[in-house]
């Protein structure tokens, strides 16, 4: 059973039942139709309660948009027409998310009453798609429409205290439930015409027409290349400004157009996607993780810094361990500035800040590890430094602890060696802000027990952050993808593009940053020291770019110059830069040409599928679908293409093959198609 039918007195409670989180599948809609009829019929019912057990829904059944089972009547639009009909109160019960579907159902009641830790939204945008069954209707003419442009356009979930306060609901309890009966029977009771979100207009009334061009464009910036925000603010716009049945027309037509766009494919791929990269092939629930209380963090520099932000803002307490008073000085004046900039902003309070710095303490003693759960080393990547490190480590670490290493590209064996704990030991790679960056890519050594892979993934999840497993390889997943991408371009500087063209296509395909421009945050200095540790095939070359860069003191943003001229963080061009490059090109005998936008993005998106399918082939990433998620998460490849490997699978792997024989003969070996790609054109899909 999936809608439980109960009397609650003259009030009938249908209670949603289908886990995980009671979304909205053709037999839950079967069971609010055939609950809401039965209701209907009965004289001795007077209200309906909508409620479920455990969170309400979380929206739409995602499996059934896939299989199109989600089309199948009743669809939603069919209940809420039941819903209307009926002509007796309908209350929500809300607890837990209503998301979604789940929260157009509840708009659809006459009533709303949340829990008070309840969240409200209607985050379909992250999904590729804009409500469909009057969401953006009911909310727009319940909170008016900036607080709707602002909530829906960012997908917001919005706690039940700003929900009550927008007029998005009726009231907050804490047993909703009850306090929903009891608002249905005082519903019933009053004699009064049905509240109805639908027909509420005072918000709407007299609305500057300049507030939606002025979002259109706030939402162009924000949400670069995307289709789905800007479709929510046409229809927030049509509720404000067409007839009510026409709007409401206006935006299933617009949930249509998304609901078939390439845009939601991509993004829905990149919701399973994540889940399914949470999943460690050969380690089940059975393993279970260890419970991480507190925490440590050795090296108080940038990385650090922020690392122990992360654990002080999911509340663990973490200490911060550095060789010098002035170096914890100089981590601890970097993470209250970004606190500050974070409450400057309105997105962190003081309180909350308060508390989160009251769980950062600092020291220079090793001693002072005795009782963490785990320790994440984030120091210079110095691999005999980190195995001096490691040893201290395991002498004055507990037991049980474990040692983790942030290093973005050293083997974690060799680290792991200097411990007697080597079970104990992996890689935890986060991303630079590490406060803010999503992604936490867990490395695997040789002998990491199935238990701390278990910890540091479901750790990720408890710091917010998004986790793939890699295998311990040269720049495990995400780096080592990106020394050939970046390696491409400037093969494509060489052969006659600027860095404003490369940066210009990239960043028009999505990516938040070109290489070029990627290159000077984090300074050519940097890549060309790690370049200069790797080693290459006999007949494989670098081109000598990043070392003059290097070289000739344009280490990127840091140094005001690089592949171009910066003021503070704006950039414009340098035609130094490109006589340098021109110079390049000439000693090495290669006659620049002009290279369509298309050759460009071609040649720099093939490189990253090309390696992750060796990566693949080499088991050092479970999935295609883990792929997507590190460069969705961590090097800003755009959502809404699904990662390389979907980008792939989508443009066919044949022609991907063919592109590359193609470029071969004259670009050298790094363009001959991995072993795994073949086998994978062969079924046109990677899996
Ligand atoms: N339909 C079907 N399954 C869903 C779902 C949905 N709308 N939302 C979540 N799930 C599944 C997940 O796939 C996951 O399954 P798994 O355990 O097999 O991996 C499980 O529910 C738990 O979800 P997860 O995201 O891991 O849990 P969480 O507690 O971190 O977050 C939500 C819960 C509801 C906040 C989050 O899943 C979410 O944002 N879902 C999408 C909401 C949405 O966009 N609704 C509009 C749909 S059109």
């Amino acid at each position: 059973m999936t809608t439980n039918y109960r009397l609650a007195a003259d009030v009938v409670v249908l209670e949603i039942d289908n886990p995980p989180v009671n979304a909205l599948s053709l037999r839950v809609r079967e069971g609010l139709v055939e609950g809401i009829r039965r209701a209907a019929a009965d004289p001795a019912v007077r209200g309906i309660v909508i409620g479920a057990k455990g969170s309400f829904p979380a929206g739409a059944d995602i499996n059934e948009i896939a299989t199109g089972l989600a089309f199948a009547p009743p669809i939603l639009l069919d209940v809420q027409a039941e819903m209307e009909a009926i002509g007796k109160p309908i209350v929500a019960a809300i607890t837990g998310t209503a998301l979604g579907g789940g929260f157009e159902l509840a708009l659809t009641c006459h009533a709303r009453v949340a829990s008070p830790e309840a969240r409200v939204g209607l985050p379909e945008v992250k999904l590729g798609l804009i409500p469909g069954a009057g969401g953006t209707q009911r909310f727009t003419r319940l909170a008016g429409p900036e607080a709707a442009l602002e909530a829906i356009t960012g997908a917001a979930q919005l706690p039940a205290s700003r929900a009550l306060e927008l007029g998005l609901l009726d009231a907050i309890a804490a047993d909703p439930l009850a306090e929903a009966v009891s608002f249905a029977q005082r519903l019933a009771g009053s004699g009064a015409p049905l509240p109805r979100a639908s027909a509420r207009a005072e918000k709407i009334a007299d609305v500057d027409p300049q507030l939606f061009a002025t979002w259109r464009a706030k939402v162009a910036k924000k949400y670069r290349g995307q289709l789905a925000p800007q479709r929510v603010c046409e229809a927030i716009e049509a509720a404000c400004t067409k007839e009510r049945a026409e709007a409401f027309k206006i935006e299933r037509k617009l949930y249509l157009e998304c609901r078939e766009s390439p845009q939601r494919k991509a993004l829905m791929h990149v919701f399973h996607a994540e889940r399914e990269a949470r999943r460690i092939p050969g380690v089940g629930p059975e393993v279970a993780p260890q419970s991480i209380r507190r925490a440590a963090v050795v090296g108080a520099g940038t990385m650090g810094a922020g690392i122990a932000m992360c654990f002080a803002n999911a509340g663990i307490p973490v200490t911060l361990l550095d060789v010098s008073p002035d170096a914890l000085e100089r981590g601890m004046d970097g993470i209250r500035g970004h606190y500050a900039a974070s409450v400057a902003r309105g997105s962190l309070t003081h309180e909350k800040v308060d508390w989160a710095l009251s769980l950062i303490g600092t020291t220079t003693d090793y001693d002072a590890l005795s009782s963490v759960d785990i320790v994440i080393e984030a120091v210079f990547e110095d691999p005999e430094l980190k195995r001096r490190i490691f040893a201290e480590l395991d002498r004055h670490s507990p037991e049980h602890a474990i040692l983790a290493t942030n290093t973005s590209t050293l083997d974690i064996d060799r680290i792991a060696e200097a411990t007697s704990r080597p079970q104990q030991v992996v890689g935890t790679h986060f991303f630079s802000p590490a406060h803010v960056m999503k992604l936490m890519e867990n490395v695997r050594g040789a002998k990491t027990s199935p238990r701390t892979l278990a910890t540091v993934m479901a750790l990720a999840r408890t710091l917010g952050k998004v986790p793939v497993l890699a295998g311990n390889c040269d720049g495990f997943i995400g780096n080592r993808m990106l020394q050939y991408y970046g390696a491409e371009a400037e093969r494509l500087l060489e052969e006659g593009a600027s860095p404003e063209q490369i940066d210009r296509v990239i960043e028009a395909f999505g990516f938040a940053m070109g290489p070029l421009a990627m290159r000077d945050l984090a300074g050519n200095d940097v890549g060309w020291a790690i370049r200069r540790n790797r080693t290459l095939p006999e007949d494989e070359r670098w081109s000598p770019i990043l070392q003059r860069m290097a070289e000739s003191g344009r280490l990127g943003q840091k140094s005001g110059r690089g592949f171009y001229l910066y003021e503070g963080r704006s950039r414009r061009s340098d035609p130094e830069v490109l006589a340098l490059i021109e110079g390049v090109s000439r000693e090495l005998g290669i006659e620049r040409r002009e290279i369509p936008d298309a050759q460009i993005l071609a040649r720099l998106l093939h490189p990253l599928v090309n390696e992750g399918a060796k990566i693949l082939e080499e088991g050092i990433a479970a999935r295609a679908g883990d792929i997507d998620i590190v460069y969705v998460n961590g090097y800003g490849f755009p959502a809404y293409e699904g990662g390389p490997m979907f980008w792939a699978e989508r443009e066919g792997l044949e022609r991907v093959i063919e592109t590359m024989e193609a470029l071969a003969p004259s670009h050298g070996r790094r363009w001959q198609p991995a072993q795994r790609l073949r086998q994978a054109a062969e079924r046109g899909r990677w899996t």
